[in-house]
C-alpha cells in the first residue's frame, strides 16, 4: 500500500467513530516499535516527525526508514506526518520529500516560540493548505497556543493562556481549508501537564464540545495528549531517575474528545518515558551491559506496548483492513474538482 492521505485515513477514522494516535519519532526503534504495534492490533497509523527528529535523524535516513516500513508492512494504511511545520518553507521541505501530511502551526511565529496573530496564522496556513493540496498532501492547522516547549517549540506557559475561542475556530476553518484541526484546551507539551488529576478547571472539555457543536464534520486534533502514566514514571524513579510528581491527560478525557470529533491524538512523551524507564532498568541492574542491543530492545518493547495499548483505547484497533490507500494523485484530483471538500460544515 503506498503512504496514505492523512485527509483519507481520518475520513475513514470518522466514519468508523473512533481515533488515531499519531506518534513522534526519531529513530528506527521508534517507527519498529509503532509498526509492530500497529500489526500487533491491525491498527492504522500514522507516524509523526517534528522539526527536531528531521535534524537529529537527517532528513533522508528518517524518510527511508518510514519506506521501510510502509514496505514490510504492506497492510497498514500508513501516514507521514510533518509536526508542528514553522513555516510554508518546513512544510514544503517535508511535502518535496514526500511526507502525505502536513501541520502548519501558525498560532507561532516562525521562531516557534511568539505567539502569532489570528491574521498572521489564517496567512500562513492559508498559504500551506493551497500547496499541499495542489499535490494532494493533508494540512493541520492550529488555533489557539499549547502549553509546554517540546523539542525547543513551544511557547511555554500553562496551556491555559491562549485556549481556543470556537468562534476564531470557525472562522479559521473557513478561511484556511485546513483537513484537521488542532485546538487548544489547556494541555501541553511535556511530562509536566498537571499538578493533580485534571478537572475542568484546567483541561476545557467544555471548549472541544463547543467547538465540535460548531464544526461537527471537521477533524479535531489533541495535542498534548500523553497520559504520564504513573508506572512508567516510577520506573524512571526506581532506576535512578529524578522526575518529579506530574498528571497527564487521562484516557477518559480522550475518548469523550474521540466521541466528540477528535480524529488525531498526539502521543510522544508517554512513550519518551517508557523508552527511558527501560533503558535505566537495564543499566541500572547491568552495570556490566555494553552491547546497545542490550537496552534497545527493551526500550522497544516499551514503547510498542505503550502504542499498542493507545491503540486499543483511541479505537483504531482492527480498523487497518478497511480501505485500500487511494494515491495522492487521486486525492489532489478530489481537492480540485471538489469531491474532497475544504468548506467546513459549520451549525450556526
Ligand atoms: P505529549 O508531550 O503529551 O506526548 O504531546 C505530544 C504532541 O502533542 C506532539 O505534537
Amino acid at each position: 500500500m503506498p503512504l496514505v492521505s492523512m485527509r483519507q485515513l481520518l475520513d475513514e477514522a470518522a466514519k468508523g467513530g473512533y481515533g488515531v494516535g499519531a506518534f513522534n519519532v526519531n529513530d528506527m526503534e521508534q517507527v519498529q516499535a509503532v509498526m509492530e504495534a500497529a500489526r500487533q492490533t491491525n491498527s492504522p497509523a500514522i507516524i509523526s516527525a517534528s522539526r527536531g527528529a528531521r535534524k537529529f535523524a537527517q532528513d533522508r535516513y528518517l524518510f527511508h526508514l518510514i519506506l521501510a516500513a510502509n514496505e514490510l508492512y504492506p497492510e497498514i494504511p500508513l501516514v507521514m506526518h510533518l509536526d508542528h511545520g514553522n513555516s510554508f518553507e518546513t512544510c514544503k521541505s517535508a511535502i518535496e520529500l514526500g511526507y502525505t501530511s502536513v501541520m502548519m502551526d501558525g498560532s507561532l511565529k516562525e521562531d516557534g516560540k511568539t505567539p502569532a496573530s489570528f491574521e498572521e496564522n489564517v496567512a500562513v496556513t492559508k498559504q500551506v493548505v493551497d500547496y499541499a493540496h495542489e499535490r494532494g498532501v493533508t494540512v493541520e492547522g492550529e488555533i489557539g497556543v499549547l502549553g509546554g516547549i517540546e523539542d525547543g517549540h513551544g511557547a511555554g506557559g500553562t496551556g491555559l493562556e491562549h485556549i481556543t475561542d470556537p468562534d476564531q475556530a470557525v472562522e479559521f476553518a473557513e478561511r484556511t481549508g485546513v483537513d484537521a484541526l488542532a485546538i487548544a484546551i489547556g494541555t501541553s507539551h511535556g511530562a509536566y501537564k498537571f499538578s493533580k488529576k485534571p478537572d475542568g478547571s484546567v483541561l476545557k472539555m467544555n471548549v472541544l464540545l463547543a467547538i465540535h457543536k460548531r464544526l461537527p464534520n471537521t477533524h479535531l486534533v489533541m495535542h498534548g495528549s500523553s497520559s504520564v502514566p504513573k508506572d512508567l514514571h516510577d520506573i524512571i524513579n526506581k532506576y535512578g531517575g529524578k522526575l518529579k510528581p506530574t498528571w497527564g491527560v487521562p484516557i477518559e478525557e480522550i475518548q469523550l474528545g474521540i466521541r466528540n470529533g477528535v480524529r488525531k491524538v498526539n502521543v510522544d512523551t508517554d512513550n519518551r518515558l517508557a523508552i527511558t524507564g527501560a533503558v535505566r532498568k537495564v543499566l541500572w541492574e547491568s552495570p556490566e551491559a555494553f552491547d546497545p542491543r542490550a537496552y534497545l530492545r527493551p526500550a522497544r518493547e516499551a514503547m510498542q506496548k505503550v502504542v499498542a495499548l493507545r491503540m486499543k483505547q483511541f479505537g483504531q484497533a482492527g480498523h487497518a483492513g478497511d480501505y485500500k490507500a487511494v494515491s495522492i494523485a487521486e486525492i489532489a484530483k478530489g481537492y480540485k474538482n471538489g469531491t474532497l471538500s475544504t468548506k467546513p460544515l459549520v451549525a450556526r
